[in-house]
Order: structure tokens, then C-alpha cells, then sequence
């Protein structure tokens, strides 16, 4: 084979005939475009049909595709069946709603294949930690505080008592593990915190029985006195309590811990104090709500996500450490093939610090970039006016709630979140339960709008958490009305 054989032998993923790829790139962003201009105009999710579930089970494909058919097979078998979190009557679980310029930033962090992780002299690392710091400023933290921006609350829940584990065990618990005959340490939340609480305290070794889940209040707080009375009966037993977990907004119906209390109790108790505020953190920068979470800025961890409330598409989670040096403590490990730290030439060299050191992941996305540019975009008191706007909305869906004589709100609105039951005299509650998961079935099946269903107590109810930037008033009052039309059919 001559040379010039050998050369067009030689393959590469990049585009055959760029022009027309372009052209396929101009056509993706327009239909895209058209696609969040138009949300509104479709229904909210729709059932993907068996045939959508069997296209996707053949093999591999072993030769190529033209990728404008690729393209057409996304449109018609993906784009059609998504969640429909985008959409403005998306009020499901709690999930967030994306924005146009991150998805820009996603296209833009593809483009150059960006690795944010290791190394140090480059921009991905400057606008990650200019992110952190931004975080910081918002939420009353200190500026000399340690972050990482991870793939959401879970792994930020599981970095957070990762530093806590480390630096209250009290013997190497890297080296030893946990099998050491230290006394049990435990761990304490409300029986409403979140299960990756359970999951990061399953992972990290501690056992899900040393997590006490502590009764709630009449407004599902936590109940500081209970709280304090494990911690006794613990100590008393011989365990070792290292872990007070406040919960800014909890999932089934946004309560919010009375930070300032656990403070000082983790304090007394020299206890590190962690805060699981996936979305509620953010009631922090509202103009009118910022007291609800006061005293969080205290927490010695802070857990939080970007992709609920801040509105930011998926994947975009945060961790805060007050105190870095526990934070690096918990996470540095460096093989010769990572060694870095000599100089400031070079890639090994080091400016800002390597955030490889700060969690357990390696090479991550680029998830800096959907903040850096959509925060400067928007600027971040309008994302304070948009949390107030969330909250204000979740109010008027309470009053509407409370007018309508065949609703039942199950408890007042503490943020964000509205759990509301249909109910009629003389149905026992046994059916309420029934027919209120079928309106859920059927307002999703409908196209309607997306709600989920909570159980609080013996009674269900529909669940509305407001962390989408598109809602407005009339998608509450036509969610109200649908839900009593479908009641009134189901009973
Ligand atoms: C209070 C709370 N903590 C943690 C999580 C987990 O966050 P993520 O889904 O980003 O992993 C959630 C998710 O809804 C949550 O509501």
C-alpha cells in the first residue's frame, strides 16, 4: 500500500461533507427553537405508544447512517415522549425547566468536548470556581468556603456527609474504614428529609440504621426537642452522634427546618451540621422569602441543585464546604499519573485547585457553563423576582384551593409546594385516595398539565411543586378546574 492509500485509509469521526452538516446543525437549533417558542401548544407529556419502546430494542448498528436520518428517527421516536418538565404546567415531583441560552452552553461545552475536573490553567476551571463563588455571594456563604459543582443534590448529599464522615469520625476512617470498633456514629434528619439522605448514608458505610429519622412537627419540621432527645438516649447507649441534617424544602411539601435551631444544636452537640436544600436553598436570594431559610448559611455543608429552582437544564447540582481544608481532606488522592502542584507552566501546573480533589469523580462535563452564561444573561436579581414569582404562585393556587368547595388543601403553603386533595362529604377516605391518583392518571394522560401524588398521612393528595419559570396564573386556574372536572366524572 503506497502512502497515499494509507492516508484515505485512516478514519475519523468528523464530518464527511461539513457543509452539510452544517446545514443539519442550522436545522437542529431552528427546530429546537421552534420546539420551547411552541411548549405551550402541546400537551404536557403524552404515553409513548409499545411501538416507541420497540424501536429501541435492535442490535447495535454495525454500518453507518445518514445523519440527517438520525436526525428524523430523534424527531419522530424521542423529542414526542419526553417528561414535558419544559412545559409550563409541569409541576410533577420537583423538577426544573431548562432555558434556551443553557442549552446554547451545552452545544458550546460539546463543541470543544470540555473536561472539567483535573488541571487547572483553564477556563473551565475559572468560570467552574467563579460559579461556586457566585453560589457563595448568593447564599450568605463564605468566599473562602470549598464547592464542586456535581450532577445534582444526590451526589452533593453524598460529598457533603462523605467531609462529614471524615472529619467527625474522630480515627482515619479512609485508612481503617468502617469496620473499625469505634463506637456506631450516627446521624440524624426529619422523617420527611429525602431518601438520597438514605442512600449516601447506605453508601458511605454508616448503615441506614444510623440514621435516625427524627418525628416531624405539626408543619413537618423537624421536632428540635425529639432531635435532641436521640442525640441523648444515643450518646447514652454508647453510639457516636457526628451529623445534624436540615432539610430547606422538603420534597413531599417544602417545609423548611428551623436552620438557626439545628445550628445551635449542632453546635452544643459538636455535631457537623449538613443542609439538604436541593431547591429550597434558593429561597435565599427571593426578595420577600429569604428568612424562611435563614441560619442555613451556618451549615458546615451545604447540599443544593441548580436544575430545580434555578431553572438550569439537566444535569447541575452543587456542594458548599465551609471549611475547605475537611473538604480536600475527604477527597485528595494523588497517583503519579494525576501529580501536580510543581510550577505554573504546563498542565500539571496549578492556579485554582484541581477539583478532582474535592469529590469522587474524575473527568465531569463542562456544568459551569449553563450557569456562568445564563446567570449573566438574566442577571441574578431577576432569578430572586422568578423564586418570589414561584412562591407568589403557590399561594394563589392555595386561595384558589381554598374557594373551591370540592378541594381540600392538605396543609398551608410553607414555599413552593401545594398538596391539594378533590374530596366530597360521605366518600370514605380509602376512595379519595383512590379517585385522587386516578385524576393524577388522567390530567397526565390528558396532556393537561403534570402533577404527582403525595401520601401525607392516610390521605393522598396531588402534589404541585412550582419551580418552572414558564408557569403562569391561568395554567393554575385551568389545573384547578381540571382537576374538579375529572373528579366530578371519576365520583
Ligand atoms: C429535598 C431533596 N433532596 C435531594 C434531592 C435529590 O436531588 P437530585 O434529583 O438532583 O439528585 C431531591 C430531589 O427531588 C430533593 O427534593
Amino acid at each position: 500500500m503506497n502512502p497515499q492509500e494509507e492516508i484515505q485509509r485512516e478514519e475519523t469521526l468528523d464530518p464527511g461533507d461539513w457543509e452539510s452538516m452544517r446545514a443539519l446543525g442550522h436545522r437542529i437549533v431552528d427546530d429546537a427553537m421552534d420546539y420551547l417558542e411552541t411548549l405551550r401548544e402541546r400537551p404536557v407529556w403524552q404515553h409513548a405508544p409499545g411501538s416507541v419502546k420497540e424501536h429501541f430494542e435492535g442490535p447495535p448498528p454495525a454500518g453507518p447512517m445518514p445523519p440527517g436520518e438520525v436526525y428524523e428517527e430523534y424527531l419522530r421516536y424521542i423529542l414526542p415522549h419526553q417528561l414535558g418538565n419544559a412545559h409550563p404546567r409541569y409541576w410533577g415531583w420537583v423538577t426544573g425547566s431548562g432555558t434556551v441560552m443553557g442549552m446554547y452552553a451545552e452545544m458550546l461545552a460539546a463543541a470543544t468536548d470540555a473536561v472539567s475536573g483535573a488541571f487547572s490553567y483553564m477556563s473551565n476551571n475559572y468560570v467552574e470556581q467563579q460559579v461556586l463563588d457566585w453560589c457563595k455571594d448568593l447564599l450568605g456563604y463564605p468566599r473562602a468556603a470549598s464547592g464542586l459543582l456535581t450532577s445534582g443534590c444526590s451526589a452533593s448529599n453524598l460529598i457533603g456527609l462523605a467531609v462529614a464522615r471524615n472529619t467527625m469520625a474522630g480515627y482515619d476512617v479512609r485508612g481503617k474504614g468502617m469496620a473499625n470498633p469505634a463506637p456506631r456514629m450516627t446521624l440524624y434528619c426529619s422523617e420527611e428529609a429525602h431518601s438520597s439522605i438514605d442512600k449516601a448514608v447506605e453508601l458511605l458505610g454508616f448503615g441506614s440504621e444510623s440514621l435516625r429519622r427524627v418525628p416531624v412537627d405539626g408543619s413537618l419540621r423537624i421536632d428540635t426537642a425529639a432531635l435532641k432527645e436521640a442525640i441523648r438516649r444515643d450518646r447514652e447507649n454508647g453510639c457516636h452522634p457526628v451529623c445534624i441534617i436540615g432539610v430547606a424544602g422538603t420534597t413531599n411539601t417544602g417545609a423548611i427546618d428551623d436552620m438557626h435551631a439545628l445550628a445551635d444544636i449542632a453546635t452544643q452537640e459538636r455535631c457537623w451540621f449538613h443542609v439538604d436544600g436541593a431547591f429550597g436553598a434558593w429561597a435565599a436570594i427571593s426578595p420577600r422569602s429569604k428568612h424562611l431559610v435563614a441560619g442555613m448559611e451556618r451549615a458546615d455543608s451545604l447540599a443544593f441543585d441548580l436544575h430545580k429552582w434555578m431553572y438550569l437544564a439537566y444535569p447541575i447540582g452543587c456542594i458548599l464546604v465551609r471549611n475547605a481544608d475537611d473538604h480536600r481532606r475527604a477527597f485528595s488522592l494523588t497517583p503519579t499519573y494525576l501529580a501536580h502542584g510543581e510550577g505554573d507552566r504546563g498542565l500539571t501546573g496549578v492556579d485554582v485547585p484541581w477539583l478532582s480533589d474535592y469529590g469522587f469523580e474524575l473527568s465531569r462535563g463542562f456544568h459551569a457553563l449553563k450557569a456562568w452564561m445564563t446567570f449573566k444573561e438574566h442577571g441574578t436579581e431577576k432569578y430572586g423576582r422568578l423564586i418570589q414569582q414561584n412562591i407568589d404562585q403557590a399561594h394563589y393556587l392555595a386561595r384558589l384551593v381554598e374557594a373551591a368547595p370540592d378541594l381540600e388543601l392538605a396543609l398551608p403553603v410553607s414555599l413552593n409546594v401545594v398538596n391539594f386533595r378533590f374530596t366530597r362529604p360521605g366518600i370514605p377516605n380509602a376512595r379519595l385516595n383512590e379517585v385522587n391518583k386516578k385524576i393524577e392518571i388522567e390530567i397526565q394522560e390528558q396532556g393537561i398539565a403534570v402533577p404527582s401524588t403525595v401520601r401525607i398521612g392516610e390521605r393522598v393528595f396531588l402534589h404541585v411543586a412550582v419551580t418552572n419559570h414558564r408557569s403562569r396564573k391561568e395554567d393554575f386556574d385551568l389545573l384547578v378546574s381540571e382537576v374538579i372536572r375529572i373528579g366530578h366524572e371519576l365520583v
